[in-house]
């Protein structure tokens, strides 16, 4: 398929399945339309998706609301129902090569990122999420008077999920993990760059047994599918994950039928290194911190400030980390970073680093494309960056890594809290006590101290300001899809 493979590389998988899951039967689109799906490493043609729009995602709804009205699942014991979610787990799990090397073809991600992250974070969530399905528990209630009171948790209904493409079926696995432990029915709209993760997913979540209509998978575009889940009115509530600007779209859109929102947003996450930080580690986590994933995280450490005194020799070794770093075949499982994902990504951080460059930035490694195919960019180091540069205020999603120098501590929670984001951020540190009045004092969902994207199913994720509203993850997940009901009976 891909023609830069070599030999000991990973072979990409079949492709086993490209329809609209509507249902329990995958079909082509009412249009008859399809789109291409690209391998960003080559930018070839992978195969041709089913492209679903407002006609496929009504019979999804339709599908749906009934699954949820009237099928098995409305009748099924919570505890049947983390079963299906086990049992979807272990066979995400008895397919990990293929899961895994479909992520990299669709994503360019390294399939070495794909094995040991993506794949583990996801099944893990599924099985975290399978144990929560008979634990939603109500409260009973001491109210004045001869009445019983009590609370239940129900499903909101059927949910409308779209997300994007920097993690498929990891942002599956969130998705669907709390909607299904729930009780919910689902409609998902996968990115149109990476479509193929979930859809083997769906597939696999049939053979799981889960009921015709639990999940429903409609590939397409976000201006024709993703609106016209967004605006349906039997659709109950939207989870998005992708960008503010359409998080606004979204809301608006979503204001005529009053739906719930729930919305995991980007970032410009500040990842601060004091000076009396263990300086080894803290090179390490930046480096990681930033350029994991090709730097397309929402949670990406891309202001990185860093204390006076040590500024000069963390630059030095962090350019050179960065211009160290492999790049290449994502099927190679050497290769640390793969392209971005496609073309219009590629444009976007290009021009960002030619902006850095021109408002006075210093470049100190990387800077330019690698090789002439593939949306390869190589490591970026830009030192010298100031608060008001566009690199340091705005998501640029890509290896690009802008350095800031700071005093005080007060000057850098002032500064690293100027921001209308409030994604993550994170402390390096050896003083306890900084590490404290730090880790209060950043407005942002997650702070991490001497690490940096440690991720647990367990652990909330989730954005203060625009970064976001809700919270993913942990039991505060389960939140995101339930109704609270008040029973007040009376007793004489
Ligand atoms: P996007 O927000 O446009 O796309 C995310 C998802 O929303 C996709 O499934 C897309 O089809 C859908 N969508 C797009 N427009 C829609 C609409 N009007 N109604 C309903 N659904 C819609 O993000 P995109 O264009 O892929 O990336 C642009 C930038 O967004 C990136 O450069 C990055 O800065 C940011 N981003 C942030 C992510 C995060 O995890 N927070 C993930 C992806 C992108
Ligand atoms: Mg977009």
């Amino acid at each position: 398929m891909s023609s830069t493979l070599e030999p000991n590389t990973v072979t990409p998988p079949r492709i086993r399945q490209t329809g609209i899951l509507i249902g329990d039967e995958f079909r082509p689109s009412v249009s008859g339309k399809t789109f291409a799906t690209v391998n960003p490493a080559t930018e070839e043609v992978i195969c041709q998706v089913a492209e679903g729009d407002a006609a496929d995602v009504d019979l999804a709804v339709h599908a749906a609301r009934a699954a949820f009205e009237t099928g098995p699942w409305s009748r099924m014991d919570a505890r049947d129902r983390g079963r299906l979610l086990n049992r979807l787990a272990d066979l995400a799990e008895s397919h990990i090569d293929e899961l895994a090397a479909l992520e990299t073809l669709d994503n360019g991600k390294p399939i070495s990122d794909a094995r040991a992250a993506d794949l583990p974070l996801a099944i893990d969530c599924l099985r975290y999420y399978a144990g929560w399905a008979d634990k939603v528990h109500g409260q009973t209630i001491p109210v004045r008077g001869d009445y019983f009171c009590y609370t239940r948790r129900e499903p909101i209904g059927v949910c409308g999920q779209i997300i994007p493409w920097n993690f498929p079926l990891l942002m599956v696995a969130w998705k669907w993990g709390p909607a299904l432990a729930t009780g919910n029915t689902i409609v998902m709209k996968p990115a149109e760059q990476t479509p193929l993760s979930c859809l083997r997913l769906a597939e696999l979540a049939l053979e799981a047994g889960f009921p015709p209509g639990v999940i429903n998978v409609v590939p397409g575009y976000g201006p024709t599918a993703g609106a016209a889940l967004v605006r349906h009115p039997q659709v109950d509530k939207i989870a998005f994950t992708g960008e503010g600007t359409t998080a606004k779209i979204i809301m608006k859109e979503a204001s005529e039928t009053l739906k719930r929102l729930t919305f995991e947003l980007g970032g410009k996450s500040p990842n601060i290194v004091f000076a009396d930080a263990d300086l080894d580690a803290a090179i390490a986590g930046a480096e990681f911190g930033l350029f994991f994933n090709q730097g397309q995280c929402c949670c990406a450490g891309s202001r990185l400030f860093v204390e006076e005194s040590v500024h000069d020799e963390f630059v030095e070794r962090i350019a050179k980390r960065a211009s160290q770093r492999v790049l290449g075949n994502p099927f190679d499982p050497e290769t640390q970073q793969g392209p971005q994902v496609d073309q219009a990504q590629f444009d976007k951080i290009m021009r960002y680093i030619d902006r850095g460059q021109a408002q006075g930035a210093q470049c100190q490694a990387g800077g330019r494309r690698r090789g002439n195919r593939g949306y390869f960019v190589e490591p970026t180091v830009f030192s010298n960056v100031t608060d008001q540069m566009d690199i340091a205020r705005e998501e640029i999603f890509g290896p690009v890594m802008s350095i800031l120098k700071f005093r005080d501590i007060d000057e850098v929670t002032r500064r690293a809290n100027n921001t209308a984001f409030g994604l993550a951020a994170a402390v390096w540190t050896r003083d306890v006590k900084k590490a404290h009045q730090m880790s209060h004092a950043l407005r942002a969902g997650t702070v991490w101290v001497n690490c940096y994207d440690v991720f647990d199913a367990g652990a909330p994720f989730g954005g203060f300001k625009m970064s976001g509203i809700g919270r993913e993850c942990g039991e505060a997940g389960l939140a995101n899809y339930t109704e609270l009901k008040t029973v007040t009976m009376a007793m004489k």
